[in-house]
């Protein structure tokens, strides 16, 4: 590089010197004209001559000014030269550096490859001590080999043996075949009695639950023992009370039939006793028969009055109304619509009439014969005010019944008025309890 920098002074320096050398030399030259010129004035003669100096000098200038024009050429010629050596070392030290790290890279690489050959080396080193080790185990084996092979040899006679003797197995096998045919019904016979043990077993668990059961009952039959061994000891005492009691009473007793015979007594309280007994009997029957009675007078009674009031009004009632018709003294009618019990009876009080009530049998048969098939129709009758104590609505009881077979049944506890079932065959028609709130048509009676 220094080289280059002194050139490049160099190449500066050397037009400069030429300049100030030519610089010089024209300082020199006028200052020679200046003296010429002093002694021109001094002289005033040689002012010709002097004229010819400086056209001279001038031409020298000129000559002079030409030659610095070729100078100053040079010169720039020069600097190009310079600039272009300039370019071409920056390209040179560029190509230097990449030169330098090519040189590093390599140099990488260089430590690289050392690296693996020292690696290389190391595993060779390894492979080499593996290669010997295996050399011996070779070794090692190639002899086992020539033992193997002996063994072999001494084997092979041996597997002769062997044969000989397998052939000699094979003759006493088919004896034990036969053997173990046996064998097989043993097994059988043995799962036989296998099973039979199972059965056993089972019988053996039922006995065992038994046993527990029974020694359960046996707990509490102990118990009840001592509960009642301890009753037996109160009974006891009081026995022991009762017998002194009973002693004392043998006692009076023997006193007293001293005194009157105690056999005819007994026999005469017996008696007592059986005429009593039959007198409760009869009382009772009695009783019962009163109560029948007292219902059939009261049903008679009423059945007078309504009789008496029937005579009384028979002519007064009308039984022309169209939708009425009548039977013997009473006049019936069967409504269209169908409403609850309440609302039926009301209707037919509204018309001067009260809900149906049957005392014969020929009546129910005339009632039936008002209503069509597959129809019910409410009676007076009703057990609202006692469950199970039928009554007419007019207070009395009812003697003859019309029932349904299995009827009433109060079915669901909530059927306490009764209907009439109409029936085409035997025209009795029967009777059934329903729900009073049921929707039916009903039969008035007035
Ligand atoms: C100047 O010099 C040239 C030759 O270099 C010459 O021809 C010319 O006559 C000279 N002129 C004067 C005035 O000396
Ligand atoms: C040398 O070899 C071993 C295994 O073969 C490897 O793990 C290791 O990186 C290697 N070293 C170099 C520097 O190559
Ligand atoms: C096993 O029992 C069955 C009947 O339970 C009988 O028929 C059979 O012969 C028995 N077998 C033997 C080997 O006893
Ligand atoms: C009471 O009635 C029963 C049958 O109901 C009858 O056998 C008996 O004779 C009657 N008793 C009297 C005293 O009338
Ligand atoms: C019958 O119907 C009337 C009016 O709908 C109602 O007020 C009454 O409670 C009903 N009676 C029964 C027993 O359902």
């Amino acid at each position: 590089m220094n080289t280059f920098d002194s050139g490049s002074t160099w190449g500066r320096k050397r037009p400069c010197r030429c300049s100030t050398v030519c610089l010089g030399l024209l300082c020199f030259v006028l200052l020679a004209g200046n003296i010429g010129q002093v002694v021109y004035y001094t002289t005033q003669s040689n002012y010709n001559a002097m004229t010819q100096e400086k056209d001279r000098l001038q031409n020298n200038s000129d000559i002079l000014t030409v030659e610095k024009d070729r100078l100053q050429m040079s010169y720039d010629s020069l600097t190009k030269e310079n600039k272009r050596l300039k370019s071409e070392y920056d390209d040179v030290i560029q190509q230097k550096e990449r030169l330098q790290t090519n040189y590093d890279d390599l140099a990488r690489e260089k430590d690289r490859l050392q690296a693996s050959y020292d690696n290389v080396t190391e595993e060779s080193g390894r492979f080499q001590d593996s290669y010997r080790t295996l050399a011996a185990e070779r070794d090692r084996l190639q002899m086992s080999d020539d033992s193997l092979t002996k063994e072999n040899k001494q084997l092979k006679s041996e597997y002769d043996d062997v044969i000989q003797q397998k052939e000699r197995l094979q003759t006493n096998y088919a004896s034990l075949a036969a053997l173990t045919t046996e064998r097989d019904q043993s097994f059988a016979r043995l799962d036989n009695l296998t099973k039979e043990r199972d059965q056993v077993q089972a019988g053996y668990n039922a006995l065992k639950q038994q046993r527990e059961r029974l020694q359960a009952s046996y707990n509490i039959m102990q118990q009840e023992r001592d509960v009642l061994q301890a009753d037996r000891r109160t009974l006891t005492a009081s026995k022991v009370q009762l017998q002194t009691g009973y002693n004392a009473l043998q006692r009076q007793r023997d006193e007293l039939q001293a005194r009157v015979s105690y056999d005819s007594l007994w026999r005469e309280k017996d008696k007592l006793q059986t005429n009593y007994n039959t007198l409760r009997r009869e009382k009772t029957q009695l009783e019962g028969n009163y109560t029948s009675l007292a219902t059939s007078r009261d049903q008679m009674q009423r059945e007078v009055d309504k009789m008496k009031s029937k005579i009384k009004g028979k002519n007064a009632k009308n039984c022309d109304i169209p939708g009425w018709s009548k039977f013997e003294t009473s006049c019936y009618y069967i409504s269209s619509f169908r409403k609850n019990w309440t609302v039926s009876r009301q209707n037919c009080m509204d018309l001067g009439a009260d809900l149906v009530i049957i005392n014969s049998r020929e009546e129910q048969i005339f009632v039936n014969s008002l209503t069509e098939a597959g129809t019910n129709s409410w009676l007076g009758l009703t057990d609202t005010i006692t469950e199970g104590q039928w009554m007419w609505v007019d207070g009395t009881p009812v003697i003859t019944q019309y029932w349904q077979p299995g009827q009433p049944n109060s079915y669901n506890g909530n059927q306490d008025c009764a209907e009439l079932v109409h029936k085409s065959s035997g025209e009795v028609g029967e009777w059934n309890d329903d729900g009073c709130f049921a929707e039916q048509v009903w039969i008035c009676e007035k």
